[in-house]
């Protein structure tokens, strides 16, 4: 599978964002990552209904919803969920993680399981047969422009093998966190597929230099 980006929309300023999604498109970004928040499982507000509604009459890049909110599974029906969208739902923000899964799997997208930096991999060992991805969390979520966390970077280089020993390969890893060209490269080299682009990358400086920012970050993954 060729690198995908998922540009992280958190990051974006709303003056601009009709010439943004311009660009995004014209320069084929695959995803718009949405981080959804709920102020009670990350310590901030986030993109909301309106926010996905809104963007959806702008734009048909598909979106990589990404729920940061407690018990996902009964908010769903909320989203206006596309076929073509990944959704990841967090492990730690419900009892029944499997069952969120089930009640996503009737909207037809892809199924994402993400994982905050302390959680340890071995917690996708029994929902593999559900998910088509996982969201790697490389910094505690809820706030753009933070450091990664060291120890994640030894975690993702585990992941291959931990899909490989268990014939899921087909899998699709995504890293969402501080991933800058150098970083991400690095992921690419160990079998990351979607790159979460926010501050560390294509929203460096101001609006005239994301093309420019998104190419860069697109050498680097390819190479
Ligand atoms: C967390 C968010 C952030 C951010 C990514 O869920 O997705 O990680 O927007 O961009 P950075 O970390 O580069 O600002
Ligand atoms: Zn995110």
């Amino acid at each position: 599978m060729r690198a995908k980006i998922s540009a992280s929309m958190m990051c974006s300023d709303l003056v601009n964002l009709k010439e943004t999604i311009r660009i995004f498109e014209e320069e084929n970004v695959e995803y718009l990552h949405i981080d959804v928040m709920d102020g009670e499982f990350v310590p901030n507000f986030g993109l909301g209904v309106d926010y996905i509604r809104g963007l959806r009459s702008l734009t048909t890049i598909p979106l990589d919803l990404h729920l940061m909110i407690k018990d996902p599974e009964y908010k769903l029906q909320w989203l206006g969920i596309k076929e073509t969208d990944i959704v990841s739902i967090h492990y730690e923000s419900t009892y029944q993680v499997q069952r969120a899964l089930d009640w996503l799997q009737p909207f037809g997208c892809k199924r994402f399981l993400a994982i905050n930096p302390a959680t340890p991999i071995y917690v996708l060992e029994e929902v593999l047969d559900y998910i088509d991805g996982l969201n790697l969390l490389m910094v505690n979520p809820g706030f753009a422009g933070q450091k990664m966390v060291p120890s994640t970077m030894k975690k993702a280089e585990r992941i291959n093998s931990f899909l490989r020993e268990r014939r899921k390969n087909d899998i699709i890893v995504e890293v969402d966190g501080n991933i800058s060209p150098e970083s991400g490269k690095r992921l690419r080299e160990i079998g990351a597929d979607i790159f979460v682009a926010g501050t560390s990358s294509i929203f460096r400086g101001g609006v005239e230099n994301y093309r420019n920012n998104i190419r860069i970050l697109r050498n680097a993954l390819n190479l």
